[in-house]
């Protein structure tokens, strides 16, 4: 990859489609042979750990040389396999294992740095680069999708991996407008920065939309008391308090967070596109750049050239034209607007569940404390992030 390259002017150099944003665009789904291993173990994790004997399966596997995966897919469905073994490996039946082994730990972590992703799997893994179509020649709808690798609990990894597929497809149709968002601004052309904004504010609107199908594809207790198991990291982790050691690369343990959508690039990039700046004082915008480093090193590099080079809500809010700003503030409302509703979401399937399970055991807790399985206190948090959002709004006069 040419990093010298402006990734706004050659996007599609850092890994970004035209069509899909920050999917990858159609996935391998096999590996080498001698590769292949990795992929068969992962493809048989749901039935080897109900049968209790995914581990000791692991165990088994050869350690090999990464050298020989060709090209950036191979890559990447390579560091979706080992991150399913390692997910596995850690948690199977949630009776913690503390040392990943070096056969699976040595590549993985030698793939990671190669990457520029941490040695856990990410949501550019399991969503970004873990779907097919079964009609090659037909669309991307659910109906016509699946993935390539599960997690136990049925179909609630598929229906919750590709449901978040599709709204960062959905929402990755703004995307193609970028580069005629930063021209619009730089030849001070408000008609053409309209029609951009407007684009950006119907692309997050959609992605709302097809957000609903969540209630059609993930139920609530298969999520909360079997995906997020597989999902979580090992960083702020009471079963893990110290993280994980990674035989044959440290004997000091490290600490990673786990899988969340928080690492999708595609919120950050609208704020960033629209200079939403998270604040600072309660963490957030901590956390949010934290998760860049959970995001593959070329979507890294974009989000920060857009950051840096995007001076929209400056022109915007230094103009006299009422339309751009209410074209500027359609774009903040929808972001809120789908930030409120991820909110509600969460509430069903975090919250009530975790609330439910407490009262069971007679326990009592807040709801602010509960965490997401990237480690924060995930109300607090997403409320703070939905507020600074809002408050981004231009006064319209
Ligand atoms: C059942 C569905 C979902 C649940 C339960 C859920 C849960 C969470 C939680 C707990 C967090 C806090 C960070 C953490 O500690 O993990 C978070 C953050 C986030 N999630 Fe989700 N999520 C869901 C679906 C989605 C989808 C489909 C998207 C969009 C692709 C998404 C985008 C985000 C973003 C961008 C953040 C960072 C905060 C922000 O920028 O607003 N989530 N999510």
């Amino acid at each position: 990859m040419a990093l010298l390259e402006n990734p706004l002017e050659h996007p599609e150099k850092f890994h970004i489609s035209k069509d899909l944003g920050f999917i990858l665009e159609d996935p391998l789904e096999e590996l080498p042979d001698r590769y292949q291993v990795w992929v068969k173990l992962a493809k048989n994790l749901p039935t080897l750990v109900e049968e209790g004997q995914f581990r000791e399966e692991a165990e088994q596997l050869p350690e090999l040389s990464i050298d020989e995966l060709q090209g950036y897919k191979e890559q990447r469905l390579a560091h979706l396999a080992l991150s399913v073994i390692t997910m596995g490996y850690v948690w199977q039946d949630r009776n913690v294992k503390e040392v990943l082994p070096r056969n699976i730990a040595v590549p993985f972590w030698n793939l990671s740095e190669k990457l520029g992703l941490p040695p856990i799997m990410v949501y550019a893994d399991c969503v970004l680069a873990n779907w097919k179509k079964k009609d090659p020649l037909g669309s991307m709808t659910y109906d016509n999708m699946d993935t390539l690798f599960a997690f136990p609990g049925g179909d609630c990894s598929k229906g919750f991996f590709l449901v978040s597929l599709l709204v960062e497809k959905a929402a990755a149709s703004a995307m193609k407008v970028i580069p005629d968002i930063f021209e619009a601004v730089k030849k001070k052309n408000s008609e053409s920065l309209k029609e951009s904004l407007q684009s950006v504010a119907s692309s997050v609107y959609e992605a709302y939309k097809t957000f609903q199908l969540v209630h059609e594809h993930v139920n609530p207790n298969d999520f909360f008391n079997i995906l997020r198991v597989y999902l979580a990291g090992w960083k702020n982790c009471s079963l893990l308090p110290k993280g994980l050691i990674y035989e044959g690369v440290s004997e000091i343990p490290k600490e990673f967070a786990g899988g969340s959508a928080a690492q999708s690039s595609i919120m950050q990039c609208f704020d960033a596109l629209l200079g939403i700046q998270h604040t600072t004082e309660n963490g957030n915008a901590k956390y949010l750049e934290e998760m860049r480093n959970y995001m593959p090193s070329p979507h890294k590099i974009f989000l920060e050239a857009v950051a840096s080079h995007s001076s929209v809500r400056d022109f915007v809010s230094s103009s006299d034209d009422i339309q751009l700003k209410k074209a500027y503030n359609e774009c903040v409302k929808a972001l809120v607007h789908i930030r409120n509703y991820h909110l509600q979401v969460v509430n069903k399937y975090i919250i009530s569940p975790s609330s439910k399970q407490d009262s069971e055991k007679g326990q009592k807790s807040s709801d602010d404390e509960v965490k997401g399985t990237g480690g924060t206190n995930l109300l607090i948090f997403l409320r703070s992030v939905r507020d600074t959002t809002k408050r981004a709004l231009l006064e319209e006069s």
